[in-house]
């Protein structure tokens, strides 16, 4: 089991980190070879993966540690771009490590494909005669997959619809589908394109588009948390943050920021997957709005004990087959340091970690505010941009969050000096 507490990891080289790793994972240091731009994704295998490939582009990944998910210890890899995200991620974890860490549920794989049928002349009776051939129209469409109805999934239910719309009542009809340990865009939207002319004609319209939401809202995973007081640390912080959360739910301006936060976690281990950021994203921003009000999507209460509890349910369409999770060789690394066997251990493990993003941006906010543990970061890439380099660049960085100026003239004159004191 992985040994996920793990303390003074800013302090390490890249090479100890991965030394930890393996020592904690029981990976083999061969595992992580993946994770070396040389050794990472090439141009040759990026070329098939998209069209007119001209490079590959870097994103540093770093590795949340202390999380816990349903009792077992994960270090999870995040793929960001974002100073202050990975260690916010490990804080927030390891002040709910002591409470157990991170509980979670799901729905299970289930996504649905869209099919829209417009010129029908009878829309209720057209629905009620797609219900009648319901049996038929799921065997149709699980003919189209037949592994994927042996591993266990497949097509569950046909569901039509009536849409209101500007171009007249269209029926939409959802196929709903297990998709098992995939994201499952193929597979329903091959199911769709292949059912679509069979329920066109059941309709007595004709089909238009034939694709998945992305408001995945048959996949939901809930994650848990307990904060206890005196980790956040003591009751005032944990009224403020409550505070906090409540402006969220009540303001679509704040819960699109505090949304943000929570996706800061969850993107960053969907994108160190190989997982479609995208499809994630629209989904949770399109589940924060099913009340037909933007709201947060992370709930704050304080339970009995007095402590801090956040729970989180979110949208969450991530596969371990197809896809690029397959195909890129840092993914598969990522999944591996994770050790998710299926897709959706994964999803509990992104979950939990959007929660644990989303209660350190909370608390940062609610009490001494973000800016300064975010400088200290932020001062070391301004002095690199700087021409800062080796030593140099913690040494400009320091100065320049101690005199409370970081900006790239700052970081020059402190280069500048620095260089003469040692000249
Ligand atoms: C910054 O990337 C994320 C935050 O703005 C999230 C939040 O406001 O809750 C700090």
């Amino acid at each position: 089991m992985t040994q996920s507490r793990w303390s003074g990891t800013k302090d390490l080289t890249p090479a100890q980190r991965r030394e930890g790793l393996v020592e904690r994972t029981g990976l083999d240091a061969a595992d992580l070879t993946a994770l070396d731009p040389a050794d990472g994704l090439s141009v040759d295998a990026a070329d098939v993966l998209i069209e007119n490939v001209i490079g590959v582009m870097g994103v540093p990944v770093g590795l949340a540690t202390n999380v816990i998910v349903d009792g077992e210890g994960v270090l999870v890899p995040m793929a960001t771009e974002e100073p202050s995200v990975v260690a916010a991620a490990s804080n927030a974890a390891r002040w709910a490590h002591g409470a157990g860490g991170f509980h979670t549920s799901s729905t299970g794989p289930v996504m649905q494909a869209q099919i829209q049928v417009v010129d029908v002349a009878d829309p209720q009776a057209a629905k009620s005669r797609i219900l009648e051939r319901r049996d038929e129209l799921i065997a149709a469409a699980n003919e189209v997959d037949p592994i994927l109805v042996k591993l266990g999934g497949g097509c569950l239910d046909i569901e039509p619809r009536l849409v209101d719309t500007a171009a007249g009542v269209h029926v939409v009809v959802h196929l709903v589908v297990d998709v098992r340990d995939a994201m499952g865009a193929n597979a329903v939207n091959s199911m769709a394109e292949r059912t679509s002319d069979l329920i066109a004609e059941i309709a007595g319209g004709t089909a238009r588009l034939r694709i998945l939401t992305n408001l995945a809202d048959r996949r939901l995973v809930r994650a848990r948390a307990v904060f206890p007081a005196d980790a956040l640390g003591g009751p005032e912080v944990v009224d403020r943050m409550l505070e906090a959360a409540a402006f969220a739910e009540a303001d679509p301006y704040r819960a699109a920021t505090h949304n943000k936060g929570i996706m800061n976690g969850i993107s960053a281990v969907v994108l160190a997957t190989g997982n479609d950021t995208r499809a994630v994203e629209s989904g949770c921003h399109a589940y924060a709005s099913t009340t037909g009000r933007y709201t947060s999507l992370s709930h704050f209460e304080k339970n009995a004990d007095g402590d801090l509890e956040v729970t989180l349910e979110v949208p969450m369409p991530v596969g371990l087959v197809g896809g690029a999770t397959r195909s890129n060789p840092v993914a598969q690394a990522n999944v591996k340091i994770i050790g998710a066997e299926s897709a959706d251990r994964l999803a509990r493990v992104i979950t939990a970690v959007g929660l644990a993003q989303n209660a350190a941006a909370v608390r940062a906010l609610a009490t001494e505010g973000i800016q300064r543990g975010h400088m200290t970061l932020h001062a070391r890439t301004v002095a690199v941009a700087a021409g800062a380099q080796g030593d140099e660049v913690t040494e400009v960085a320091a100065r320049m969050v101690a005199q409370g100026t970081v900006r790239s003239d700052a970081a020059e004159e402190a280069l500048a000096i620095l260089r003469s004191e040692r000249a």
